[in-house]
């Protein structure tokens, strides 16, 4: 513990204005700045240096509850942040502590700790901790090994493969001694994939003019676990190219999360049956009594080389709607995230 007795400060952060039709747009968001007590007893102030964007966000901008609480108008957003412990008053935490919380979308904020975590800046690079070491990279551990319960040589197909989860699924796989097929909507994406997540084959579904031909053509024996980020038409490619007795791991279905109306795929889902497959959804979240088992199984992996963290990186908390609007462009590559303060300022 490491007391000061702190000053209000001004604090900017993001706000949502208004909950967005269809895609997001710059005008859902505000740029606000607000003024942040004095911290009391039992509590840290905290500087934010990094923050994500995530498309489980979306979900939240809509109105009603699911399995997180909506967000509120005229209210911050929220969302997985690392920041800088800049004054203690709690006997866990002292200045210069690096933490992860869940206040991203501002600059600063207190806590009394409860869900607050210190992170070990000698296992990774420290923005490592919301990407490959962090929330997206344990989902792809978790739907892998605790969903699909993957066998080496098995055969997995992998949607919004070059994505934060994606990328992680495709190198654990790999590492794990399995064919990966991946799809990716740019050319740079797929070079990545290939070249530094040595991935064994990709499809622009973009460019191609049938999703579920070209899927055959890549795997000739079939597919064993088919790894869904994106729902609708590539959940009905897998659909028809996975084994009997395959397993579909339901992580996310971004093609569906700024639409209207229900997806018009999967048409084919009545082979469910035939094919005796296992179709199992997840939320991350439920998990994370497994976290340090899969902290100690990814750190040795990148340790070893055999997983290379890839960030987009958007600098300014101004900037963090474009970050999140960009994840439906595909604008990034890897994990999505914005640099708050540079960690020398
Ligand atoms: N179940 C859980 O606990 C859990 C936890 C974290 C994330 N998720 C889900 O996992 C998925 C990936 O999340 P992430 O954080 O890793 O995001 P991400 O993949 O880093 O970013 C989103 C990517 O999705 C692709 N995309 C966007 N719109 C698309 C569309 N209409 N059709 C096809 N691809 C599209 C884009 O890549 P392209 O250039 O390739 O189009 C984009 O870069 C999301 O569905 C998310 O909701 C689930």
């Amino acid at each position: 513990m490491s007391t000061k007795t702190s000053q209000a400060l001004q604090s900017q952060q993001i706000e949502l204005l208004s909950r967005p039709d269809g895609v997001p747009t710059k005008g859902n968001f505000s740029l606000v700045t607000v003024e942040v007590s004095p911290i009391s007893g039992g509590e840290i102030l905290v500087r934010n240096q990094w923050m994500s964007v995530d498309p489980y966000m979306r979900g939240r901008m809509k109105a009603g509850d699911s399995y997180v609480p909506a967000f509120k108008i005229g209210k911050p957003l929220e969302g997985g942040c690392i920041g800088e412990v800049i004054e203690s008053n709690h006997e866990q935490f002292d200045m210069g502590d690096q933490v992860l919380g869940n206040l991203g979308w501002r600059e600063y904020w207190k806590s009394d700790g409860k869900g607050v975590q210190k992170l070990d800046p000698k296992l990774a690079p420290i923005q490592a901790f919301l990407g490959a070491l962090g929330m997206t990279g344990m989902t792809a551990w978790v739907g892998l090994k605790r969903i699909a319960k993957l066998r080496p040589g098995s055969t997995v197909f992998v949607s919004a493969a070059s994505g934060a989860v994606g990328s992680m699924v495709c190198q654990i796989a790999k590492a794990k001694g399995c064919m990966v097929i991946g799809s990716a909507g740019k050319d740079e994406k797929i070079r990545w994939l290939k070249e530094k997540a040595s991935v064994d084959a990709v499809i622009n579904y973009k460019t191609t003019e049938n999703l579920s031909e070209e899927l055959g053509k890549l795997a000739p024996n079939g597919i064993d676990v088919y790894f869904d980020n994106v729902g609708a038409d590539h959940l009905e490619a897998a659909i028809d190219h996975i084994n009997n007795f395959g397993c579909i791991v339901c992580c996310g279905m971004i093609s569906t999360y700024n639409a209207n109306e229900p997806a018009a795929a999967p048409r084919n889902l009545f082979k469910v049956i035939g094919k005796r497959l296992r179709m199992q959804g997840f939320i991350v979240r439920d998990h994370m009594a497994d976290r340090e088992e899969f902290v100690r199984e990814v750190s040795s992996l990148y340790r070893d080389g055999k997983i290379v963290c890839e960030d987009t990186i958007t600098e300014g908390l101004e900037n963090a709607p474009s970050a999140f609007i960009g994840l439906f462009n595909g604008d990034n590559l890897g994990k999505a995230l914005v640099r708050i303060t540079k960690e020398s300022e």
